[in-house]
């Protein structure tokens, strides 16, 4: 999925590897957002695990209520960059980051009633010089709406939310009910990359199974993993959903996604280092699966580049692999109508999400530059490139 049209950017203009992340296309998604935001009076965060580009984060602010975070760290940057509403769930805190955290988030969601009741004399304790402070719970409904099994918090034996069946254990012991009265909402995350009906499957079940609770709480966070800004999501119905459930309960509806803000919005700029054969054409690549783009190697899938197709299917096919001494560190096997060179240039496309989220320097690879580019202007900035240093300074 692509909104820009990238061969209308000079490549020669910036470095190699190097992520470009069109704005006119973020602000393209934010603008849908925002208006799931305005017609449904949902709060719609950020979910910066997917996409922490935080030289756009004025853009997203002006769009977005606020952000989501994995942790104190991306909260940090939540607070520091993007403003708004900071929202924070993690599997299990530490203590000395929930400490910090209860000085800024302005929503803690616990995994697990356990975690709740560890720190409640802290959310305690803080709540009486804080009154934007709001605590939450992450229920696991039980119904899987993905395929792939890494990527589904209701795949069984999960350790991710708490089930019914834990929460009305748990609540029979006298201190979890104690600490249960400080949540005011509840969360759940269990989809990925989906449209409306797989969300309004779950809803149903979350109706049914945590329908004892739902009337005392003050909001709901549907997660993550909604395509709103993909072509085709059913928006209306979102809406109509939203509305519907904030009615019901009288509740505050989040929805936070990350891949909505930034999908079709960017790609991967990499250079051919060289050019082999061992049973078929290999290239090597300036870039790394396993290093700028760890997708490719964990869900596992194939990344678009433009103007190639699929193996044999045009004249030139080859192994595209990483510069790292992984033998797996291969993208996949492309072809193109005339072969390949070194030095030439290669657009993975719709790269913004997920990847430099999750570079690594393994090998001591560089780590790709960050670029903008506004593909109504073409003025580009290269907002960042990385050295030795940056390398250097997580190792000891
Ligand atoms: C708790 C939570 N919220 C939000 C998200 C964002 O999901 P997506 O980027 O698929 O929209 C995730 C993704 O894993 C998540 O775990």
């Amino acid at each position: 999925m692509q909104f820009t049209d990238f061969s209308k950017l000079d490549l020669n203009r910036v470095p190699s590897p190097c992520f470009v992340v069109d704005e006119v296309a973020v602000e393209r998604n934010l603008k849908i957002l925002n208006d799931v935001q305005t017609r449904s009076g949902a709060k719609v965060l950020h979910a910066l695990k997917a996409f922490s580009m935080f030289s756009l984060a004025p853009l997203t602010t002006k769009y977005l209520s606020g952000t989501c975070s994995s942790g104190l760290h991306e909260a940090l940057l939540g607070k520091e960059y993007y403003g708004g509403e900071v929202h924070v769930f993690s599997a299990a805190f530490t203590e000395s980051d929930f400490k910090e955290l209860l000085t800024f988030a302005n929503h803690i969601v616990f995994n697990t009633p356990s975690q709740l009741v560890r720190f409640a004399p802290l959310c305690e304790a803080a709540l009486k010089t804080r009154n934007d402070l709001q605590f939450g719970l992450r229920i696991n409904p039980e119904h899987s709406e993905g395929d792939v099994e890494i990527y589904d918090p209701c795949a069984k034996g999960s350790r991710l939310g708490t089930t019914y069946s834990q929460l009305v254990k748990a609540l029979e012991q006298s201190e979890t009910q104690r600490a249960f009265k400080l949540i005011s909402g509840f969360h759940f995350h269990t989809l990925c990359e989906q449209d409306f009906l797989p969300l309004e499957r779950t809803l149903n079940v979350v109706e049914e199974k945590f329908a004892k609770w739902l009337p005392t709480l003050t909001w709901l966070n549907f997660g993550g993993g909604h395509h709103i800004t993909a072509p085709d999501y059913q928006i209306d119905e979102l809406v109509e959903c939203i509305k519907t459930i904030k009615n019901k309960y009288q509740v505050e509806v989040y929805l936070e996604p990350g891949e909505a803000v930034a999908i079709g919005t960017g790609v991967l700029v990499a250079e051919v280092l060289d050019i082999g054969f061992n049973q078929l054409a290999q290239a090597i690549l300036d870039t790394s699966a396993t290093c700028h783009m760890p997708d490719t190697l964990e869900m596992p899938y194939r990344p678009d580049i433009t103007n190639s197709g699929e193996a044999n299917e045009k004249a030139h096919t080859y192994r595209l692999g990483g510069l790292t001494c992984l033998a797996g560190d291969v993208i996949n096997d492309y072809s193109f109508d005339e072969p390949l060179e070194i030095g030439q240039r290669l657009v993975f496309e719709d790269m913004a999400h997920y990847t430099m989220v999750k570079t690594s320097t393994f090998n001591g690879t560089h780590l790709p530059a960050i670029a903008t580019w506004n593909s109504q202007t073409n003025v580009l900035k290269i907002v960042r490139t990385f050295s030795y240093d940056d390398f250097k300074m997580r190792l000891s």
